[in-house]
């Protein structure tokens, strides 16, 4: 059987592309990454790509008259590379059902908060201004509702005092590069599905809890 094929979606820096690079890279990731696509060609995910020869893409989103233009346009690079998994890695679009509908159960994000809390941006900070003792990522698989699809896994850090916003969210990153490399294994095998609307993991519901207790150790198994 080929390996899954799978796409990154970023609009930024990009290092969780390259914590899911380093793990198709070495085997950790059953699956390729076939095609890193940015939607500015500012990003800075495009440096990176191209330095470890991975394919890539701009679409740019300011080139097209609506959301569901764009989308069609990145549904046309996905489709010719024969993607199997589309992986959100900071993508700072809101993806609209013509496209969330065309890889439903085989779309994921990362979202930087133990959601349900704290959909939408600058997560940190209102966690910061809640007095919260913890923070954390989600990796999730997409919905329509905005950051509400079932939880695959979560990772939790502790808040400390004194901690701004730019001291969490580095704390929550070294988290998400470990986390998301094992969601995405996880579906790209075929041991986590969405199905009728709930995650589940070896034929079991996901509980986010159970999950993100595991230690680094154990989590490829
Ligand atoms: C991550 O913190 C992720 O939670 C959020 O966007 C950020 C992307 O960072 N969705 P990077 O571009 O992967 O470094």
């Amino acid at each position: 059987m080929s390996r899954p094929r799978i796409a990154v979606l970023a609009s930024g820096r990009g290092s969780n592309m390259e914590a899911i690079a380093d793990a198709c890279a070495d085997g950790r990731i059953a699956a390729d990454l076939a095609l890193v696509l940015a939607n500015d060609a500012r990003a800075r995910v495009l440096q990176s790509a191209e330095q470890r020869g991975l394919p890539r893409v701009c679409v740019e989103h300011r080139a097209f008259e609506g959301r569901e233009a764009f989308e069609h346009a990145m549904l046309a690079e996905l489709r010719a590379k024969n993607i199997d998994l589309v992986v959100l890695a900071g993508f700072m679009r809101i993806l609209t059902p013509l496209f969330i509908r065309e890889y439903y159960g085989s779309l994921l994000n990362i979202h930087p908060s133990l959601l349900p809390k704290y959909p939408g941006l600058h997560t940190h900070q209102r966690a910061l201004d809640a007095g919260d003792r913890e923070a954390g990522a989600t990796v999730h698989f997409v919905i329509p509702e905005l950051d509400a699809g079932p939880a695959i896994i979560q990772a939790r850090v502790p808040i400390s005092e004194g901690d701004r916003a730019d001291d969490v969210a580095a704390r929550v990153q070294r988290e998400e590069h470990r986390i998301y490399p094992l969601a995405v294994h996880w579906c790209a095998t075929g041991r986590v599905v969405l199905e009728n609307g709930v995650a589940r993991k070896d034929g079991e519901a996901i509980s986010v809890e159970a999950e993100s207790t595991q230690s680094i150790g154990n989590g490829q198994g």
